[in-house]
């Protein structure tokens, strides 16, 4: 078969890296990939939201099946514009996708389905929602449309809270995305991601992971795209996480919603049980790079069978033991970072996986090119072991300014 990926990151490299694995595939290419994905697909610089000349290269190309990774080009209708086309691909369609592009939708939909979640207020006038505010200062508030993860915001204060609601509502930071807002109550607990492949009829979940949000060691500083993750992670009984995947199915179906991708629920521990922080309809990043390297069924045919709605026929085998993978990042992000610095020690690597999540190939040379970089991810058969094994081989790399976090899976360790 010939298999077209969608992305450009850490993500998108652990996919093409794992399909490349297949002996079913012929070729595989990606859309616009990047440097290190060349490596082991043709990469395509076509834009991933010019629907017309993707399908064109399909077509050209006889590309049997097309993944998408990242959630832009699945919630501006990627695969409507392939659907009619006929065109094989993976992932929900546009109103579907509304389960991550709107808050609103999101949280109206776990609550009429029971899905249990904070409880929750929409507004899309300001002094209405300053005055609830006013009088439940500890909330949080979530601009309804995608924004790059930076669109929610967790409120200790008034002060904190009309800052927020300021800045989404007045000064307009995130645009349409923040036309309505979500604000809802504020939960505490570990978080954990469950994903899942769905084919609209059958949910088969892959293992769970966990992702490190903020920038610095024991969860402090500002939030990222994520720092690192490691799997699997037991946190929910599987009886917890079989009803709110028995209930996404429910809903789905009662909606009519067309899903056949995968299904990502960022969870929250708290003391009443497990509550739903937000749906994702992709690959979560950096947890799929954690998740990967332990599959052991074929990804191909896991796709496969979303798309052609045969997954009862599945079931999901993993290697034994964990996978913990750290981001490298460069220096100043999650603010202001610089580009362009040479990485070196990649070579040295061995017995550890390197995904790049941000770098450019120039004259042979990989050179930092965003602010997370690089996801280093190791297996072994304990946690403890695939900690030592990341960190041993990631202190090989050096670039200018780079930072990563020391405590990733370390909390697991001690309890
Ligand atoms: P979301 O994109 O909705 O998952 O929110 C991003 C992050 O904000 C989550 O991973 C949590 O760390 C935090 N968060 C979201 N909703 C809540 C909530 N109701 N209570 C506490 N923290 C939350
Ligand atoms: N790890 C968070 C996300 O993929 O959105």
């Amino acid at each position: 078969m010939n298999i077209l990926v969608i992305g450009s990151g850490g993500r998108e490299h652990a996919i093409v890296w794992k399909l490349s694995k297949s002996n079913k595939i012929k070729k595989i290419f990606c859309i616009p990939g990047s440097g290190a994905i060349s490596k082991i697909a043709e990469c395509v610089n076509i834009d991933s939201l010019d629907f017309e000349k993707i399908s064109d290269f399909v077509l050209e190309n006889k590309i049997d099946l097309t993944v998408v990774g990242p959630e832009i080009p699945l919630s501006e209708g990627i695969v409507d514009y392939f659907n009619k086309k006929n065109l094989k691909i993976f992932g929900p369609d546009k109103r579907a996708a509304q389960l991550e592009s709107s808050k609103v939708f999101a949280k109206t939909f776990m609550k009429k389905y029971n899905i249990p979640t904070a409880s929750f207020e929409v507004f899309d006038n300001y002094e209405k929602a300053l005055k609830y505010i006013n009088s439940n200062p500890s909330v949080v508030i979530k601009a309804d449309g995608l924004a790059a993860g930076k669109g929610v915001f967790v409120c200790d204060n008034v002060k904190e809270a009309q800052d927020a609601l300021k800045e989404i509502m007045v000064n307009k930071i995130f645009g349409e995305a923040g036309k309505n807002i979500v604000i809802e109550e504020k939960l505490s607990g570990e978080e954990t991601s469950l994903l899942a492949f769905c084919d609209g009829k059958t949910i088969l979940p892959l293992i769970p992971a966990q992702d490190h949000k903020r920038i610095f060691d024991f969860d402090k500083g500002p939030n990222t795209g994520g720092m690192g993750a490691y799997a699997p992670v037991n946190l929910v009984d599987k009886k917890a996480s079989d009803k709110i995947f028995d209930s996404f199915l429910n809903g789905i179906n009662l909606e009519k919603l067309n899903f056949k991708g995968i299904i990502y629920v960022g969870i929250m521990l708290t003391k009443e049980g497990p509550k739903v922080l937000e749906f994702n309809v992709r690959f979560g990043d950096p947890e799929t790079q954690a998740i990967l390297p332990l599959l052991k069924t074929d990804l191909l045919d896991l796709v496969s069978a979303t798309v052609n709605g045969e997954l009862s026929k599945y079931k999901i085998e993993w290697y034994n033991g964990y996978c913990v993978s750290v981001v490298l990042a460069s220096g100043g992000y999650p603010g202001k970072f610089e580009k362009g610095k040479e990485i070196s020690g990649l070579d040295n690597i061995k017995d550890a996986v390197v995904f790049h999540a941000g770098t450019k190939l120039e004259n042979g040379k990989f050179l930092t090119s965003g602010g997370r970089v690089l996801n280093i991810s190791a297996i072994g058969p304990t946690l403890k072991e695939s900690i030592s094994k990341v960190y041993s081989n990631l202190e090989k790399i050096k670039f200018e300014g780079m930072h990563y976090r020391k405590d990733i899976a370390a909390k697991r360790l001690s309890q």
